[in-house]
Parts: structure tokens; sequence; C-alpha cells
């Protein structure tokens, strides 16, 4: 099975531009909450552009992944910029700081890569380490997506994917029950299903489409 680790030794795999959510998330964040630095967690966080782009506003930020590819890659993208963060190569399920509470928490497009029940818990794992009042924002997969069903389904609605930039890799896609689920136990601000609708599919769709496919943006409050 292809792994995220290896699909970082491809340059084609590694994004740099963070989405431009992230700078509504810690500007709102700034505006709720008085303490300074800012206490926040990017888990998953990949090649680290959302890190990077965290730390930019000089909060503290902490940043997670089970991929020694990543945190090597966010360790250097990070220097490179003259910025710092606690990096920890971490499973999502555990937070690798058993003592930190955060202001907010991000994951973007990365929780869904794992079975529903380490989903919940990596969600219940981030709820801990939320100061009551804190925040998080995060995408998931929907079950509206294109990737949906292309690949070896091994519980209801999780996918090891057979094609695409993501082949090899696990998916767990949500309807709308399913991602409220999730949130059972928190204020939520916004929950949207992005969708995208494909009106045409050309060959090699799939390992060459640059478009997102329909997923679930969603920001929620710690009661
Ligand atoms: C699509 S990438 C997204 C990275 C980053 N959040 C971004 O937006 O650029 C998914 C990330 O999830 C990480 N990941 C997948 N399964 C994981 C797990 N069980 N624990 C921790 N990280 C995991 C991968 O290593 C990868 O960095």
């Amino acid at each position: 099975m292809t792994s995220w680790n290896e699909l970082f030794n491809d340059e084609k795999n590694i994004k740099r531009f963070p989405e431009t959510e992230i700078y509504k998330f810690v500007t709102t964040l700034e505006q709720l909450f008085s303490e300074r630095p800012l206490r926040l967690w990017d888990i998953c966080c990949g090649a680290g552009r959302h890190t990077v782009a965290m730390a930019s506003f000089g909060h503290k930020i902490y940043a997670s992944d089970n991929a020694p590819n990543a945190i090597t890659l966010t360790r250097k993208y990070l220097s490179e910029r003259g910025l710092q963060a606690e990096l920890m190569l971490s499973d999502m399920t555990i937070c690798p700081w058993p003592e930190a509470s955060f202001h907010g928490v991000i994951s973007w497009d990365a929780l869904h890569h794992n079975t529903l029940g380490n989903i919940q818990r990596a969600i219940d794992e981030i709820h801990k380490h939320l100061i009551p009042g804190g925040f998080f924002m995060g995408t998931f997969k929907s079950s509206k997506s294109d990737s949906y069903g292309r690949g070896k389904e091994i519980e209801s609605d999780t996918f090891i994917s057979y094609d695409g930039k993501e082949k090899g890799i696990m998916h767990h896609h949500f309807n709308e029950v399913g991602i409220r689920n999730l949130f059972q136990n928190w204020e939520v601000i916004a929950l949207a299903e992005m969708v995208i609708k494909y009106i045409e599919r050309g060959s090699n769709f799939m390992e060459m489409n640059p478009f997102p496919y329909t997923k679930w943006d969603i920001l929620v409050r710690r009661k």
C-alpha cells in the first residue's frame, strides 16, 4: 500500500500555498482571545504550508504528522522562512504534547485518511486538547466526492483508492449524518458541503485534475 511518506518523495505531491480560510481562522481567534501568543495545532500538517502560514502570525504553533518526510519538509520550510514551530511525528489519534491546550486546531484534507473509529478518536483527542471555547476547523471527504467507491472498500464508506494522485491511500467518505455524528459534542458554527459537479471528465482525469472534489468544510467550537 502506498503511504503519504512515499508520496512526499515526489515534488508534485507537495503543496506550498496555504488555503485562504487559514488566515480567516487565525484572525478570528485573535479577535476572540486576548491571550498571546495563541497556541495553534496543525494536525496532519503535511509539508507544512499551514504550519508556516500560522507561524507567520507570530503565534505558538504545534504541528504533527505520521509521515517522517512531512516533518522533515515542514522543518525545512519553516527554517527557509526563519520561523519556528513544535514538530512531532505522531498518529492523528494522539496529541503528542500531553499537557498542551490549544486555542485552535486545524486539519486540512487529512483526517479522512483513516477508518471511522480512528477518525472519531482523532476528533475526541482534538476536543480534549482545546481550551473551553476553542475552535477546530477542518475538511473531510464527502460521499458525493468523485473518489467515492473508487477502490477496495475495507469498511462502510472507507476505500483504499485504486487510482488518482492518492492511489493506495485510505479515505473515509462522510454523508451529512456521518459528519454530524463526528461532532456531536461540539457547537457547530459552520458546516458546508462544498459540492463540485464535474460536467466532463477527460482521459487521465483522476491523475491530472487540479480542482477539488466534493467535501465537507466544518468550523466547530468546544462547548
Ligand atoms: C492530503 S495531505 C494534507 C496535508 C496538509 N494538511 C495540507 O493541507 O497540506 C494528508 C496528510 O495526512 C497525513 N496522515 C495520514 N494519515 C495519518 C495518520 N494516521 N496520522 C497522522 N497523519 C496522517 C499524511 O501523512 C499527510 O501529510
